[in-house]
């Protein structure tokens, strides 16, 4: 037998791994490697790889956060205590504002209010270096305003699960070293306001939130704001002005909140459920919340789906689940089955909507659906049957001419990019995303009323007769 010798340093190289993995199997960490594993020290060794997951979707109970979303037990605190909230939270907060700001990174948390900024990342912006030698108060503030039309996720957690936020607050705060919280709440919601402000005394007399917040020493008080109605008071710093009791209208950015917030001093807006899921994160850890969705698109996440399904719904859901799973399994499909499908608005309003086709195959994450030239955005799935008829007014008549069509595409591209606020998007996306999708249909139309009225009308739906009927009246005429 031909026994080849091995140098030293390729055979010291070679098994590094496999030592390690004995010696780690030895110490009762890992399973002893299977017979087809078990090779000689020598042999190259391939490293084993956690199958890649191809599929998303299907989240068991166990990993749902919002235990209580169709509130089978009570929103008190005993409750809420008796399915976790509340456990371990002192010693969340002792272990420190880096240690919390690293688990939230690590889970891969992207922000629920619509944007998807990386929430780790934003939080860690209150915390520059020498953060502590400003002496000012500090805030987060909480998004509860929950405007963008089609969502309904946020009122769930505060009508049902009020102390997921209330933590949450303490612990996203403990994250910013902020010295409270103030929660921003929609004025129409009253029952809400009403549960969440009980649920807030009830963590004071606890002595959960206050001036020794749960033992540990950290100070935190929190508010609840109720707004006056506006969906611009949505958007952060128009939040802010309307929380100082001004006019709700954006503000020039920068100064970013993070530098100059609430009542000028050092603050951060975060979406309800982007706070609410922080303790769980924090307890069950962020490798446990990264293990769900798609790279960069991690986590468990609401959604909320109306419109023509059988069953409308919010239902917690593994990240990155295809569209198709999501109203077959939890809304009991499309009125009339999937073939009625005409569209889908993925991500409340703002997102522009997606044709059948793209829905067939479409995954529900960030990524997946910008990928479509769409957005997740607040995750509010609006489905439409063949019945829907998906055109702006006067278009939908057909009164109108093709070449208004360029010229509605031309006054969305002015605005986009142009405002000082995501307003400007919000309104000129959805436009776009019909005209994309839909621009024959609407051409269609318009050929049609233009042969049942006698010709194409003028700009402005006027009909083609408006000038012999003295309609068109220039000014100064
Ligand atoms: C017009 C407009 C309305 C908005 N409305 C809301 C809202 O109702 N709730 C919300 O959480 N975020 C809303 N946002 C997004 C917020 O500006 C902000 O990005 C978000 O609250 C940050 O939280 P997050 O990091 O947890 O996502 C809105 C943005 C715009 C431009």
């Amino acid at each position: 037998m031909i026994t080849r010798r091995i140098p030293s340093s390729t055979l010291q190289k070679s098994t590094v791994r496999n030592v390690s993995a004995v010696r780690s199997c030895l110490h009762g960490q890992q399973e002893p490697p299977s017979s087809q594993q078990r090779r000689g020290l020598a042999t190259p060794v391939d490293i084993p790889q956690p199958p890649k997951k191809t599929k998303w979707g299907g989240l068991k109970d166990q990993d749902r956060i919002f235990q209580n979303l169709y509130g089978h037990h009570g929103a008190d605190i005993q409750s809420a205590m008796k399915y976790g909230d509340w456990y371990k939270t002192k010693e969340i907060l002792l272990k420190g504002d880096n240690w919390i700001i690293n688990e939230v990174k690590k889970s891969g948390l992207r922000g629920r209010g619509g944007a998807g900024f990386p929430s780790g990342l934003k939080w860690s912006f209150m915390n520059p270096k020498g953060w502590e030698k400003d002496k000012k108060p500090r805030y987060l503030v909480v998004n509860a305003d929950e405007g963008e039309p089609g969502t309904c996720k946020d009122r769930e957690i505060m009508r049902k699960d009020p102390h997921k936020l209330v933590e949450g607050c303490l612990v996203a705060g403990r994250a910013m070293n902020a010295t409270a919280a103030y929660i921003y709440i929609r004025g129409e919601f009253y029952h809400e306001a009403t549960v969440l402000q009980r649920a807030i005394q009830e963590a004071y007399k606890a002595g959960f939130i206050g001036e020794n917040a749960c033992g540990s020493g950290y100070a935190f008080d929190v508010y609840l704001h109720r707004g006056m109605g506006a969906y611009v008071c949505g958007e952060e710093t128009s939040l802010i002005e309307s929380l100082e009791g001004k006019p709700g209208k954006p503000r020039l950015k920068p100064p970013f909140p993070a530098a100059v917030g609430l009542f000028g001093c050092p603050s951060t807006v975060a979406n309800v459920e982007t706070v609410a899921v922080a303790p769980t994160i924090c307890r069950r850890g962020g490798d446990w919340f990264a293990s769900f969705g798609r790279e960069r698109n991690q986590g468990t996440k609401l959604f909320c789906i109306s419109g023509h399904v059988n069953n409308p719904c919010t239902v917690e859901e593994e990240m990155s689940i295809p569209l198709r799973e999501l109203i077959e399994k939890h809304c009991g499909g499309v009125r009339g089955g999937w073939d009625n499908l005409l569209a889908v608005i993925p991500g409340g309003s703002s997102t522009p909507i997606l044709t059948k086709k793209i829905c067939d195959e479409q995954l529900m994450d960030f990524d997946a659906l910008k990928d479509s030239q769409s957005g997740l955005g607040t995750a509010a799935v609006i489905v439409m049957d063949k019945s829907t008829d998906v055109i702006m007014a006067r278009f939908e008549k057909g009164q109108g001419r093709p070449r208004e069509i360029d010229m509605l595409q031309e006054l969305t591209k002015q605005v986009e990019g142009h405002s000082i606020c995501a307003l400007g998007e919000a309104f000129a996306w959805p436009i776009q995303g019909l005209i994309r999708h839909f621009r024959p249909e609407l051409e269609a139309k318009m050929a049609k009323y233009a042969q049942e009225n006698g010709g194409i009308p003028y700009a402005g739906g006027w009909g083609s007769d408006a000038r012999v009927q003295g309609q068109l009246i220039s000014p100064g005429q």
